[in-house]
């Protein structure tokens, strides 16, 4: 299955992701785990990528696309992957149609995560990341086992610079302003399906699968 996960910042889309990238058996894309990736290690992708990020913009378009495209290009995206976090402009998504039209393949769904703002500042205050394998937490909704510590790997968990009050209202705006079109773009192709993402986060996952058909 070929899927986007659209939705605001901390709707809960990298989260989901992993859940349903196991279910499904393909990879899960995450266009800000890339550049997370290439800021820890120093990158010139990664300083420039930086300066976006932390004050709650974009990356420019043909720097994202770019990453996207060699990245759909690689054998394990050949049955299917899910987008998380792209394509979050009109430009980008008109490259990724493109992109797929190369490849004589179809985009299945785009799928909307739908949680207002005021639970998102909630959930991104409370958010915890392992910086040594990327699994994600939350203080309060899904705490680790061990205060601090990651389940897998037991690195000492830490907060996103970006996930900071000032910078996640910058997020907020930048969404509204520049990803929530996406919603139109993809209902007018027929491929927009809507899942309400306030419950927690097991009945979020059950109403996914629900809607994407799978059992
Ligand atoms: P990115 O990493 O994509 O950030 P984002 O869209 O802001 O989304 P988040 O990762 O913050 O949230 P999420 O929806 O994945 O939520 P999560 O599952 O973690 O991008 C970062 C930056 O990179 C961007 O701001 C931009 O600058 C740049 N960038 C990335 N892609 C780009 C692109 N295509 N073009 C240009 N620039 C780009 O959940 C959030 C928290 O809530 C967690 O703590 C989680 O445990 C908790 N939680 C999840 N679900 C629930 C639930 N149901 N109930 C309670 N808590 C929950
Ligand atoms: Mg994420
Ligand atoms: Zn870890």
């Amino acid at each position: 299955m070929r899927l986007v996960l659209l939705g605001a910042p901390g709707a809960g889309k990298g989260t989901q992701a992993v859940n349903l990238s196991q279910k499904l058996k393909v990879p899960h894309i995450s266009t800000g785990d890339i550049f997370r990736y290439n800021i820890r290690n120093g990158t010139p992708l990664g300083k420039m990528a930086k300066e976006y990020i932390d004050k709650g913009g974009l990356v420019p378009d043909e720097v994202t696309i770019g990453i996207v495209k060699d990245r759909l290009a690689q054998k394990d995206c050949s049955n299917g992957f899910i987008l998380d976090g792209f394509p979050r402009t009109i430009p980008q998504a008109e490259s990724l149609d493109s992109v797929l039209l190369d490849m004589g393949v179809n985009l299945d769904y785009a799928v909307d995560i739908f949680v207002p703002d005021t639970e998102i500042i909630r959930r991104l205050s409370g958010r915890r990341v392992c910086p040594a394998c990327g699994m994600t937490y939350h203080i309060h909704f899904e705490p680790p086992e061990k205060d601090g510590a990651c389940n897998g790997c037991g690195a000492a968990l830490i907060q996103r610079d970006d996930d900071r009050e000032a910078t996640v209202l910058n997020r907020l705006e930048t969404y509204h302003r520049q990803t929530e079109p996406l919603i139109g773009y993809y209902k007018a192709k027929g491929r927009l399906l809507v899942v309400d993402g306030q419950g927690k986060i097991d009945e979020t996952t059950v109403k996914l699968l629900k809607v994407l058909g799978i059992k």
